[in-house]
């Protein structure tokens, strides 16, 4: 199976491009433009499967760039689903969980409506349904709150470095508990997309998370507590914060599909533990 990986740079590509050790062709940026159809045209052949990683994932700034959001995360996905459809080849858009507004007191499924409340939601929401109704064989495949070894481009890290950096600098330490989501290391969210598609799942949306949910609060309690090291650690209210774009205060997700056809994700303490072994943090 030939695989090619848009966005391979990047914090989940680079994991799925790794887990996908045969006859895979990452692609960087440099090497295809997702904007434009000419490109995708021009680098996407001769394989059996594309995953587009590709995403303008700025939260605050797709608020004052809408128009580069929905350029990358909404037309990007029109233009691979339509490329993949016209050369039969399978295509997986990562999504997110900010589709949804948060107002379920429950985590998320599959068929749940999705309502997202600001411009990035509303992008890649878009790129689902552009994605669904220009391609036959497509996998939506819906993760949250990302941590991997390459920390994201697009954000200039993840929250786990920040936290370490934070406390490493003896800094106060103000994070949001009321705000909930589903915490997930990209190399298992990689392993499951890899598992998804060897296994030839039914085509449509997947939720691929860590299982359980937390707080950012509890997240970065956890990190400190697993790192072992004192943090000057206060919780604060999302309102405090003045952000541009309004989140989700509820956004966990439920692999409920998955679950169907018997695969699981484990906890996201038992990723974060593995996280920093990996980053060989002590714990
Ligand atoms: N980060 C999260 O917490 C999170 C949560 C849920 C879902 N997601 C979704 O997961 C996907 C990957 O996120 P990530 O955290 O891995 O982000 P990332 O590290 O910023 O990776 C994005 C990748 O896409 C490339 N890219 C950006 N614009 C492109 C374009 N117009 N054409 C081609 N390539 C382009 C970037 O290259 P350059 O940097 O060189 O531009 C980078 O390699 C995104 O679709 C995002 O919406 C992320």
């Amino acid at each position: 199976m030939k695989v090619v990986i848009i966005g391979s740079t990047g914090q989940l590509g680079s994991d799925i491009s790794d887990a996908f050790w045969e006859e895979v062709l990452p692609l960087s940026h440099d090497e295809i433009e997702v904007k434009d159809i000419n490109s995708c045209r021009e680098v996407l052949k001769d394989v059996n499967v594309v995953i587009n990683c590709a995403g303008y994932i700025r939260v605050d700034d797709s608020e004052d760039h809408p128009e580069e959001a929905y350029m990358v995360n909404a037309i990007g996905a029109r233009n691979v689903a339509l490329v993949c459809n016209e050369k039969q080849m399978k295509n997986v858009y990562i999504s997110t969980d900010f589709v949804f507004d948060g107002e379920k007191k429950e985590p998320y499924q599959e068929d749940d409506p999705p309502n997202p409340i600001n411009i990035y939601g509303l992008s890649k929401y878009a790129g689902e349904i552009l994605t669904r109704n220009y391609c036959r064989e497509y996998y939506i495949v819906r993760s949250s709150s990302l941590f991997g070894i390459k920390g994201a481009r697009g954000k200039g890290g993840n929250f786990v470095e920040w936290m370490i950096k934070k406390a490493g600098d003896n800094e106060v330490i103000k994070v949001v508990d009321d705000v909930e989501m589903s915490p997930t290391y990209t190399k298992d969210a990689a392993k499951m997309i890899k598992d998804m598609i060897e296994k030839e799942l039914p085509f449509g949306i997947y939720h691929v998370t860590n299982q359980g949910h937390c707080s950012w609060f509890m997240f970065a309690k956890k990190i400190f507590e697993f790192f072992d090291i004192d943090a000057k650690l206060f919780p604060i209210k999302s309102d405090e914060l003045n952000r541009k774009a309004r989140r989700p205060k509820f956004s966990a997700l439920e692999n409920t599909k998955l679950n169907s056809f018997g695969l699981r994700m484990r906890s996201w303490e038992d990723a974060l533990k593995d996280y920093l072994k990996e980053k060989q943090y002590f714990i």
